[in-house]
């Protein structure tokens, strides 16, 4: 063999016994690798979009929108671009230590046949989030739940006994009777529970106590951030104040996230700025906020979770999550290239 062979098939080989791509292989290392594909246990890329977690007896659930394969331009929406998929259902994935995800199935599945159905696949699932109620033993789902036009606007609600489904869906209501979409849960730690949603067509967003069992709005809630379009809500305690991660409004394409602090999950808040740093943090590292994750037993460690979309073919779309950073009361999201949970949170 010449020279030049040997040097070629040795490129190729390297090449190949590094997957050819950068991946973020879960069960060989213990890195978090921002913006790369992250394989589940069994090797398939984590389909769980919008995702939040819950972290319960000692494992976390990632909760997220399964994104079907296929993305189109949906023609019916001419004024923006409504990209879309089919909705796939709500997929649950299980860990002990945040980086080795198993894939628990589709815990809320989208409907086949019943084009009707509030749940069909040709409609809009998205950021669903799950909370658990200890006084009645039941673990509840809210989620985005729309039109293929994303005219409805409304929440969804779904129980299930365990973490791991099948979640029974409840239906669907305009919350206070004004329009839902991007929306979070958070439960604070007395055991009330708020959803918090863009209203008013996105432009103001809601913070709504839930009754006791988590299932309706209790009547009591604030309007928030009024006129200012902020989607994409994130939701964490420490030191008994509320911080509120959000973005703008412009589709599935990035923009600058901002941060807002209150004494009170209903408010008053206070606007602090953008708590991102480092490259492209003007464009929140191309990403989109959906949850913020209190990482157990842990003192003042927070994982703040973005979904880096990719618009054209939005099951490929990404996930960073990135280490929250305090000076005092103020917080700093730096960009990370990769980090090691274990090294940053000791
Ligand atoms: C931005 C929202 O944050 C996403 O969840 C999704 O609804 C897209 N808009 C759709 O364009």
């Amino acid at each position: 063999m010449k020279k030049n062979s040997i040097f070629y098939l040795s490129l190729c080989l390297i090449f190949t016994a590094c997957g050819g791509q950068k991946k973020q292989d879960a069960t060989t290392n213990s890195l978090i690798i921002p913006g790369t594909q992250w394989l589940d246990t069994n090797g398939n890329h984590i389909n769980a979009h919008g995702g939040g977690i819950l972290y319960h007896e000692g494992t976390y659930y990632w909760y997220g929108e399964y994104k079907g394969d296929s993305t189109y331009w949906n023609p019916k929406v001419p004024s923006w671009e409504c990209y879309r998929t089919e909705a796939g259902g709500v997929s649950c994935y299980s860990s002990g230590d945040l980086v080795n995800w198993t894939f628990e199935g589709l815990v809320l599945k989208a409907e086949q046949n019943d084009t009707t159905s509030e749940l069909h696949y040709s409609h809009v699932l998205e950021r669903p989030k799950v909370i658990y109620n200890a006084s009645t033993g039941t673990f509840v789902m809210w989620l985005h739940v729309d039109s293929h036009d994303y005219a409805k606007a409304a929440a969804g609600v779904a129980v299930c006994d365990s973490p791991t489904g099948d979640f029974q869906y409840l239906g669907s209501m305009r919350p206070n009777g004004q329009m839902s979409r991007d929306m979070t849960l958070f439960k604070d730690d007395d055991g009330r529970a708020y959803h918090i949603y863009s209203s008013e067509n996105n432009q103001t967003l809601y913070i709504s106590l839930l009754t006791d069992d988590y299932l309706q709005p209790s009547g009591i809630f604030t309007r928030n951030f009024v006129d200012q379009s902020r989607e994409a809500p994130a939701v964490f305690k420490r030191k008994n104040k509320y911080y509120l991660l959000s973005s703008g409004c412009t589709g599935w394409d990035p923009n600058q996230a901002e941060y807002a602090m209150a004494d009170s999950m209903l408010g008053a808040w206070t606007v602090m700025g953008n708590p991102c740093r480092g490259k492209d943090a003007g464009v929140t590292f191309y990403g989109q906020s959906t949850f913020v994750l209190p990482v157990a037993h842990q003192k003042d460690a927070y994982i703040a979770l973005f979904d880096k979309w990719n618009k054209t073919d939005l099951i490929d779309s990404r996930y960073i999550w990135l280490p929250v950073a305090f000076k005092g009361d103020s917080i700093a999201i730096g960009w990370k290239e990769k980090w090691d949970l274990a090294k940053v949170f000791q």
